[in-house]
């Protein structure tokens, strides 16, 4: 089975919304399973203390490496790649994620944000990934979403819908526009390609979409894609 473990202050942070919809399904079938670890309580103190102040000085609080080391090692002591959930870390990819999913599962530990101590990074070779380029007060939200990501890939979550728009960002391309009933909505009808049943037609007009929303909203996959479609000629 599918298993993440998330080395957390926050347990109770999970599994929140994976307990819901497709996730939560999979999970009470027995497709993947979660165990979500409370850091604290691998302190030795009377006070649960897991961050102390930074060496150098400066604002905030680091995560103590020996307290993440027991809980590591307690919790974590197998062959799943073991992810730092850090928004300095490599950005998370759908090919790193599919990669994930179909590997054993996950460890992921939470950082809060000022930093975990660079020691424990080293002796645990934990791997920093980043999802996307903002900040997050701490790397559980970065965890349920990288979670989300792998858990609707395994087998026998989803069904046929999840392909399309899978195989369309796999290419590289954003997902095309979408149109249910009604035929027209406050004066807008839905495009003429989608309507007529040409499946030629509705295919071509698709690609097209696809094509023209990556190149406006997405310069970097747009490139990427050109670049794969039309290699450079020698
Ligand atoms: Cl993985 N963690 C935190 N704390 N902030 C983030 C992030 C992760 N990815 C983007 N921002």
């Amino acid at each position: 089975m599918w298993r993440a473990t998330v080395l957390t202050i926050f347990p109770e942070m999970f599994p929140g919304p994976l307990a819901l919809s497709l996730a939560g399904k999979a999970r009470a079938s027995g497709v993947w399973a979660l165990d979500a670890v409370g850091i604290r309580a691998y302190a030795t103190d009377k006070h649960g203390t897991v961050d102390d102040t930074p060496a150098g000085g400066g604002p905030g609080m680091v995560m103590k490496a020996d307290v993440l080391a027991r809980a590591i090692d307690a919790a974590a002591s197998d062959v799943r790649p073991r992810l730092l959930m850090s928004p300095r870390g490599v950005p998370l990819t759908q090919a790193r994620v599919a990669a994930l999913a179909k590997g054993d599962g996950v460890v992921l530990v939470c950082g809060r944000y000022e930093g975990v101590d660079e020691r424990l990074i080293a002796a645990r070779r934990l791997e920093e990934v980043s999802i996307g380029d903002y900040v997050l007060s701490g790397g559980e939200i970065a965890a349920l979403a990288l979670i989300d990501a792998c858990v609707r890939l395994l087998p026998g979550v989803m069904g046929k819908e999840a392909s399309s728009a899978e195989e369309s960002f796999s290419a590289g391309l954003l997902e095309y526009p979408q149109y249910t009933r009604p035929a027209v909505f406050e004066g807008q009808a839905i495009p003429e390609a989608l309507t007529g049943g040409d499946h030629a037609k509705v295919r071509a007009w698709r690609q097209a979409e696809a094509e023209r929303l990556t190149r406006e909203r997405r310069p970097d996959l747009w490139a990427a894609y050109q670049k794969r479609r039309k290699p450079p000629q020698p």
